[in-house]
């Protein structure tokens, strides 16, 4: 499974990407706007870190508005994936994006027929978000299910992109469904590495080291 990480912020992705788990970024309008520079270069110097799909999100909400911006941000880097809203006009735009052969990532999915509107236009990916159906007393991850099932049922090749992941059970959750990506805020993947037993087991191996051999090599 591979792992996005959410987030517009320049130093938050060089040192996530430095460890080499990194596959992919979204960004989102929300995201971008706490970043302080120019929206296009900052996309560009994440293409620069990542190498891998790069989302950049349109605010048109017109299809051919969102077309137009679409050909602005696929310009920014071959890495950049167009996102557009699961809309009549965003799923409009992304078919035919999509048979210009731009990279399209449909967002604000929350529904199992969203998703197959967004497979059916011919979209990359496709973010059905978790964590804010959550929040409204809805099964994020059941929604995860419900179109890992009906994309297994035919040929699509839009890949499954968990959004709106807020803690690491929805990870391990997304990859037991066998989901393509998971998207992350950096405070999720940190989460990832942590367990209490590594660290202590850590502690008493160096310990013991130190005990027999004295100072550490
Ligand atoms: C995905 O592409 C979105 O940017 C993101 O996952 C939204 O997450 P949030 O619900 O934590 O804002």
């Amino acid at each position: 499974m591979k792992i996005f990480i959410d987030s517009g912020n320049l130093k938050d992705i060089e040192t996530l990407a430095a460890i080499g788990i990194i596959d992919g970024v979204t960004t989102n309008p929300s995201l971008l706007a706490k970043e302080a520079g120019d929206y296009k270069q900052i996309l560009k110097k994440i293409c620069d870190i990542v190498k891998g799909p790069v989302s950049g999100e349109v605010v048109s909400t017109d299809w051919a508005g969102m077309i137009r911006e679409g050909h602005d941000i696929a310009k920014i880097d071959s890495h950049m994936i167009v996102k557009v809203p699961l809309t009549r006009d965003g799923v409009r735009a992304c078919k035919a994006l999509s048979g210009e052969g731009i990279k399209v990532n449909v967002t604000l999915v929350f529904s199992a027929v969203q998703a197959l509107l967004a497979a059916k236009a011919g979209a990359t990916f496709v973010s059905p978000f978790v964590g804010r159906l959550d929040d409204i007393g809805t099964s994020g991850m059941g929604l995860i299910r419900e179109i890992v099932d009906i994309f297994d049922n035919y040929e699509f090749t839009t890949e499954i992109l968990v959004a709106s992941c807020r803690h690491p059970i929805h990870i391990v959750e997304a990859a037991r469904m066998g989901a393509d990506i998971c998207t992350c805020p950096a405070a999720v993947i940190d989460q990832l590495f942590n367990h209490p037993l590594t660290t202590i087991g850590l502690e008493k191996f160096l310990k013991d080291w130190e005990k027999a051999y004295g100072a550490k090599v």
